[in-house]
């Protein structure tokens, strides 16, 4: 849900009743956009647009101060702690800070403290600034100098128990140097660098297409893998794992900054207490910077505006702490924030500038994802030209056209996003966007199965784009199993142009020289790596007949995991019986298609990937060359069996034993056992209360078998005689 604009009119122009509704509406928004971001991880509208109903939320109730909601964000910070963690109270609340968006803002802060504190203009209020990092805040408490508990915000009073999380960190200390009060809260934000979350989030977005490939293709999977959008969100899932040997896998990093409750006097300045969080071992942000006075943040406030995009993490703001902490204390909290700091916030990253085109990059995987190419715009100090448009629906969605303007927004500082079309009404706009039907790397049909998101290109063994990844996938211990080739070495493999189909590995030999040749591969590599080419040769020519099972799977057509590639190996027995069959299974209303979508356990979207990828001439081609190099053995159940590639349908409820029995009985006699009857249907085995198949078998001629007749014929001893009715086909009755 796009979280709609605050409300516009002026508070002195509401009624009661409306400004009642407003607040009750602003209170239900901020609470969503609370638990989404503090809960879920997952943020619901951006930070500027939270801000607005915050402000929005401010105005009101300062001119209605009657109507106050207990509910009120105003009263509340973050949420309330995830299932999952015991939860830890706060030795003093983790508050959170008031926001300045402009030198007036500055300016009415600083005024304000003088009032409070009844300073005259000539008395200096000094201010330490700091870079707002957009991370997580963590509360760490240290008795008698160790670490013993660490948690998160949760609702400012209650965070959630990260202690086993937070010890994964390595600019975490366990214990404190000497000297230190004999118990201390101390706080700061645990956050990720741009660098390291790009390199995660790509790792995760490979792992979820790995993992769709597999659930796809019937395989068990694990738990859906989580992309996060921005460091910020990497940073909070990676902490808050339940099992923290995974946070100990991630890259985050701590800048302390606050303290907490202590058992005495640290420092009497802000900055004094920095600096002691630096002896004591802690990572301090080495922008912090005390300012002379308060006139000396506009400028500060403006180079850290400069440096922002060239920081390796993301700030979104200047945090401005008044340094004297005994006027900190006299100061005191009002509401949600302290009196004595205020985050001065960089304005949103935003910029308007003109779509030229809308792009298709072809994922390794073969998903096909538009992407927006644009006029080059300086959006908060980077100039973009590039942005996601995530899937066709999105585009469909925003309804952005080559030519329109746009305006954009960098999320997270990271990934730049179209947010909206901004002349949608303009004349002689282009025909809205329509998606590719073919793949713009390899020319293959692009299709869009029902009721998914995403397009695929079907030229799975030819498109550049898919290559490595059909490499690896073909190589791999489940499909040729080839040793010594895995990702890496397909991947340079790859690289080095040595390999571009699966046919290619088997060709390998022929550049047996050349790998000789690189560093740490022959003569000159290290003792127990000089026989690294001969080795890897070998596993090669070790798999020139593989199982046909085995061959089909390593093909890795979508949808055809190991189990599927098993049932087509049993059916169609060899390699070319499948692959002419495939073909065949081309023309709808063929007896080819009719025979596929027969076999037990192939439903029609199995079908139709088959079909779709024996569409493509590329794969044909591709298949068949790989077939010069290799020889996969005929499936075993084809080959022997009383049954041996006869085709048989169970129609009606047997009486003396199950449905799954009979057809196990069946395949392992090297029967391929189908659904509907046709006139390539060698048997059909006739139980009781059997409808139309058993019609259409007569009609058709074909071979019925009563039970007795199949019990026969299959080997099992005559039944005895049971008591006859009972026509549950789960029911054994021996
Ligand atoms: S001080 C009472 N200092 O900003 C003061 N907060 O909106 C509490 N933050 O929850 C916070 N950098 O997650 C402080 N140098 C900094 C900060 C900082 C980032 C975050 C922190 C806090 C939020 C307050």
């Amino acid at each position: 849900m796009p979280p709609a604009a605050p409300n516009p009119r002026d508070p002195e122009a509401l009624t009661e009743e409306e400004a009642a509704a407003e607040l009750a509406d602003l209170a239900h928004r901020i609470a969503e956009a609370n638990t989404a971001y503090h809960v879920h991880d997952a943020p619901i509208m951006t930070d500027a647009e939270y801000d607005a109903l915050f402000r929005r939320n401010a105005a009101l109730e300062a001119r209605f101060p009657d109507l106050i909601r207990d509910d009120s964000p105003s009263k509340r910070v973050g949420d309330a702690p995830a299932a999952g963690f015991a939860k830890l109270r706060h030795g003093t609340p983790m508050l959170s800070l008031d926001n300045a968006f402009a030198p007036e803002d500055f300016a009415e802060f600083a005024a304000r403290i003088r009032r409070f504190l009844g300073l005259s203009a000539e008395e200096t209020l000094r201010f330490v600034a700091e870079p707002k990092i957009d991370g997580l805040s963590v509360n760490l408490t240290y008795d008698k100098g160790r670490f013993t508990k660490g948690a998160t915000r949760g609702d400012g009073t209650t965070g959630e128990d990260i202690t086993q999380n937070l010890l994964t960190l390595k600019s975490l200390p366990r214990r404190l140097k000497a000297p230190f009060p004999d118990s201390i809260e101390i706080r700061g934000e645990v956050f990720m660098t741009k660098r390291d979350f790009i390199a995660f989030r790509d790792e995760q977005a490979r792992l979820a297409e790995e993992r769709e490939r597999r659930r796809e293709a019937g395989e068990r999977v694990g738990e859906a893998v989580r992309i996060p959008a921005n460091p910020r969100n990497a940073a909070a899932g990676s902490l808050r794992q339940l099992d923290a040997t995974i946070t100990a896998s991630r890259p985050l990093k701590l800048f302390a900054y606050a303290q907490g409750q202590s058992s005495e006097p640290v420092a009497e300045t802000h900055s004094g207490y920095l600096d002691r969080l630096r002896e004591w071992g802690f990572d301090v942000n080495p922008l912090s910077e005390p300012l002379p006075d308060e006139h000396a943040a506009e400028a500060f406030q403006a180079r850290m505006a400069e440096r922002r995009a060239g920081l390796d993490y993301d700030i979104d703001g200047v945090v401005y702490k008044l340094d004297r902490l005994d006027w900190q204390s006299r100061l005191g909290f009002v509401g949600r924030a302290p009196r004595w700091a205020i985050a001065w916030k960089f304005p949103a990253e935003r910029a308007v500038t003109r779509l030229l085109r809308i792009d298709i990059q072809v994922g390794r995987t073969g998903a096909l994802t538009p992407r927006a190419i644009m006029q080059p715009v300086n959006v908060g100090g980077v100039m973009v030209q590039h942005a996601t448009l995530h899937n066709e629906d999105e585009v469909a969605r925003k309804d952005a056209r080559p030519g329109d303007t746009v305006e954009l927004q960098r999320a997270g500082d990271v990934i730049p996003q179209i947010i909206r079309v901004v002349d949608p009404d303009r004349p002689g706009r282009a025909d809205p966007w329509t998606p590719p039907t073919t793949c713009p790397e390899c020319g293959s049909a692009a299709v869009r199965p029902e009721g998914e998101v995403v397009r695929r290109c079907t030229g799975g063994l030819i498109c550049p784009a898919q290559q490595v990844e059909r490499l690896i996938h073909f190589a791999a211990r489940h499909a040729m199993d080839i040793e010594g080739l895995g990702i890496e070495n397909v991947e340079l493999l790859h690289r080095e142009n040595l390999v571009r189909t699966p046919a290619d590995i088997f060709r390998l030999k022929s550049h047996a020289e050349t790998l000789r040749g690189w560093k740490g591969w022959g003569a000159a590599a290290k003792k127990g790596e000089s026989r690294k080419v001969e080795n890897l040769l070998k596993a090669i020519e070790d798999r020139r007949t593989p199982s046909l099972e085995r061959f089909i799977f390593a093909l890795g057509i979508r949808r055809i995991g190991a189990q599927n590639a098993r049932l087509l190996a049993r059916h169609y027995g060899t390699v070319e019986a499948w692959r002419d069959a495939m073909i065949a299974a081309q023309v709808i209303g063929s007896e080819a298609l009719e025979d596929l979508n027969g076999i037990q356990g192939i439903g029609p979207a199995i079908a139709k990937e088959l079909t779709a990828f024996f569409a493509e001439k590329g794969n044909r081609d591709a298949l068949n060359d790989l077939l010069k190099e290799v020889s996969p053995e005929p499936a075993e159940a084809a080959a022997t069996g009383a049954l041996s590639g006869k085709s048989l349908v169970f129609t009606g409820s047997l009486e003396t034993m199950t449905r799954q029995e009979a057809e196990a009985r069946a395949e392992s006699l090297g029967a391929k056992v189908v659904k509907s009857v046709s006139k390539r249907t060698d048997y059909v085995v006739i139980g009781a209360d059997a409808g139309s198949k058993a019609t259409k078998a007569r009609e058709l001629g074909l071979n019925t078998l009563t039970e007795a007749e199949w019990r026969a014929l299959a080997g099992f001893p005559p039944a005895p005689a049971g008591p006859s009715g009972d026509t549950s086909g789960d029911t054994v009755v021996t």
